[in-house]
């Protein structure tokens, strides 16, 4: 196997690399959502009011009286006096359109079994499962935890939740049981939901017991859900307090849930997401707002429509799957595709093969799974017929040029936009990035803020840069689809969020996602990457505090330093400089208990790439470690200025033992 794509095809390749900017294929122009390029302009000229297009896409019990309330700023509220619910929005409403019969999830197991829901059937089994979780004891406001992998009883579940006004609280699967206990003990939640386990590269991973090993360490009584996912492959026991799905499921078939109407700035959901801190934070999203903004961006930017075939092959673990996979395609009334397993089982060609399969007509992943796409050879997306796809999207790290360029060949085949989509967990959904058919495409580069939007790259004092000038992002107007606050941490919310560029007497309200971007002539802004302490692997957001604190954990370890390093496939990996105690050898047993101790506590995506056992930390005379160097040291780079050190003889050290591991 080669390792570079293309090779046979190497005057194609000459000329995309000198190719710098693309425009949308007129094909894909013709048929857009939007398609006006005055659209800046009138979201400009009618801001706030611009918003009011996003909740025109949703179904309001109650018309909204305000479309934005900012006295209390930054505690913005959206839609105000206006009440709605999530689930009628994204099910019923549909079936009373005419759309029982259309498909809302398409899923494929990794084993190759399907299962496809109508509209009709998801709102059956969303009302029965509603109707069982109130069974149990949920009540309006009780934030329920979802701990499942992708299978379709997670939007099931969120969806019953939300059509009882019941926040949901869901955790990667991937996440460790002491991830888990440490989200639950923080939103009180007394109820959870979980399966017994599910197929990873073939084999039937046990979910339930990382799930029970979690409720050991939740503070309080909790009422358990178990989906039987792998019938006899794995066989499970139900515990006093745990109910079957499946016979909740039975027991409430075709009851009837009337959707609870929620002030829209009602909380939908609890999101916990990394921060610079070891405590995750709780990201509270609305109802109205971050509905709207879900469905108003996957209309505009991800371009779907009822009739399509949308998959966006993220997990709803994450934000993206709740905004894209769940909540905004739904909302829309579109096919969502959702797929349970990895993407080279049983061979590296799955994906394209479920694309060709299903007709997908929009694909939306991550800048990692293209970079492995593109080291694992064209031969894949060759053997597939692609021409179903008409839109790529990427989202969660910056795209390399050349892993873009080999996307849009050998995906797209030169006529599908890629939209690269700049958001976080806290924007609720897509902030920067081209609209596909009006905006010029420049690999590597987001593109512009989108209408209303008022995203800018400035310097430390909080002045915009000039084009052609790297600075900071900050985001200087609120959107419908913004966080409101950290979840029973007001406080913490204005420290991370709006302290650092903000006037001092709060009339002007800048919000700082904290992360580093660079600006050009005509305003297109390249992401450069998290400027606290949190890393990016693989698109997935880990805080350096929560992972050296579980490897201080380890018995033997004095002291640990987390840094992010260069890599080919990940974007960046997690490095690990340990200190061992006096009398403990840094050897392999050593490195195997750490990086069990990371899995323990995070789980396997936060393992690290390297353990690299020194005597030393590189230190400032104030005693703070300089992180800067140990980056360096993992990416390879020359190392930057060590004046300051007060010991820089050690990194010299350190990055000779790095070489030595290297080899
Ligand atoms: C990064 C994921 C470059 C960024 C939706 C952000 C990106 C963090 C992009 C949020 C992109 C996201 N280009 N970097 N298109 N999209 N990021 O909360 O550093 O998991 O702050 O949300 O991912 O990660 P989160």
């Amino acid at each position: 196997m080669t390792e570079q794509s293309g090779d046979a095809d190497g005057e194609l390749e000459a000329r995309l690399a000198e190719q710098d900017s693309f425009d949308p294929p007129e094909s894909f122009v013709e048929q857009a959502n939007v398609t006006d390029e005055g659209i800046y302009e009138a979201f400009e000229e009618e801001w706030p009011e611009c918003w009011e297009r996003a909740a025109a896409l949703l179904s309001w019990d109650e018309e909204y009286e305000t479309v934005l309330e900012d006295e209390d700023a930054p505690f913005y509220r959206w839609f105000t006096g206006g009440k709605l619910n999530a689930s009628a929005n994204c099910l019923d409403r549909h079936v009373e359109n005419g759309a029982r019969n259309r498909a809302a999830i398409k899923w494929e197991g990794e084993l190759g079994e399907t299962r496809t829901y109508t509209y009709g059937d998801l709102l059956n089994e969303v009302e029965a499962f509603a109707a069982s979780l109130r069974a149990l004891g949920v009540e309006e406001d009780d934030i329920v935890t979802l701990y499942l992998p992708m299978i379709p009883e997670l939007p099931i579940a969120m969806l019953a939740c939300a059509r009882i006004g019941a926040p949901h609280s869901v955790v990667f699967a991937g996440f460790s049981a002491d991830a888990l206990a440490t989200r639950m003990n923080a939103a009180e939640s007394e109820y959870l939901v979980t399966c017994d386990g599910y197929y990873r590269r073939g084999d039937a991973l046990n979910h339930k017991q990382k799930a029970d090993k979690g409720l050991r360490g939740v503070d309080h009584d909790v009422t358990t859900v178990v989906v039987d996912r792998l019938g006899d492959e794995l066989r499970h026991f139900l515990g006093a307090s745990a109910h079957d799905y499946a016979d909740l499921v039975a027991e409430h078939e075709g009851e009837s849930v009337a959707p609870v109407a929620r002030d829209a700035e009602d909380m939908l959901f609890l999101m916990y997401t990394s921060g610079t801190t070891g405590q995750p934070k709780g990201v509270k999203h609305t109802t109205g707002g971050y509905l709207s903004y879900a469905a108003w961006t996957t209309h505009a930017v991800l371009d779907v429509e009822p009739e399509d075939t949308y998959w966006c092959a993220a997990d709803i673990g994450w934000i993206t799957g709740h905004s894209y996979i769940v909540y905004g395609p739904l909302a829309l009334g579109t096919t969502t595709m959702m797929y349970e397993g990895t993407p080279d089982y049983p061979d590296r060609d799955r994906l394209w093969k479920l694309v060709e399969k299903n007709g997908v007509d929009i694909f939306y992943t991550a800048p990692t799974a293209v970079r492995a796409f593109m080291k694992w050879g064209t031969e894949y997306p060759e053997r597939h017929d692609l021409s179903s796809l008409r839109l790529l999207g990427t989202v969660g790290e910056p795209i390399n040029p050349r892993a873009w360029k080999w996307y849009y060949t050998h995906i797209g085949d030169e006529s599908c936009p890629i939209v690269d989509t700049w958001w976080q967990t806290e924007t609720g959904g897509m902030m920067v990035t081209t609209l596909p058919a009006l905006g010029t495409m420049k690999p590597g580069s987001a593109g512009p803020p989108l209408p209303g939007i008022d995203a800018r790259v400035v310097d430390v004092s909080g002045e915009e840069v000039e084009g052609g000038n790297a600075g900071y992002l900050t985001v200087n107007r609120p959107w419908p689809g913004m966080l409101r606050t950290l979840y029973q941490n007001d406080e913490r919310f204005l420290e991370e969020y709006w302290r650092e560029y903000s006037d001092e007497d709060g009339d002007e309200w800048v919000y700082f996602p904290e992360d580093g971007a660079k600006i050009d002539d005509d305003g297109y802004i390249t992401i450069l990457g998290r400027v606290d302490d949190v890393l990016n692997v693989s698109g997935h957001r880990l805080g350096t505090m929560e992972i050296e604190s579980a490897i201080v954990g380890t018995a033997g370890v004095a002291e640990a330093a987390v840094v992010g390093g260069d890599h080919e496939v990940k974007g960046e990996a997690v490095y690990a400089y340990v200190i061992v105690e006096d009398g403990q050898e840094g050897d392999e047993t050593m490195r195997e208990r750490i990086v069990e101790s990371v899995e323990d506590a995070i789980g396997p995506i936060a393992r690290p790439e390297e353990v690299v056992f020194t005597p030393e930390l590189p230190k400032t005379r104030s005693g703070k470690i300089m992180r800067r160097l140990l980056e360096d040291i993992a990416s390879g780079e020359e190392l930057g200025d060590t004046s300051t050190l007060r010991n820089p003889e050690v990194v010299e050290d350190i990055a000779a033992s790095v070489e030595q591991t290297d080899e």
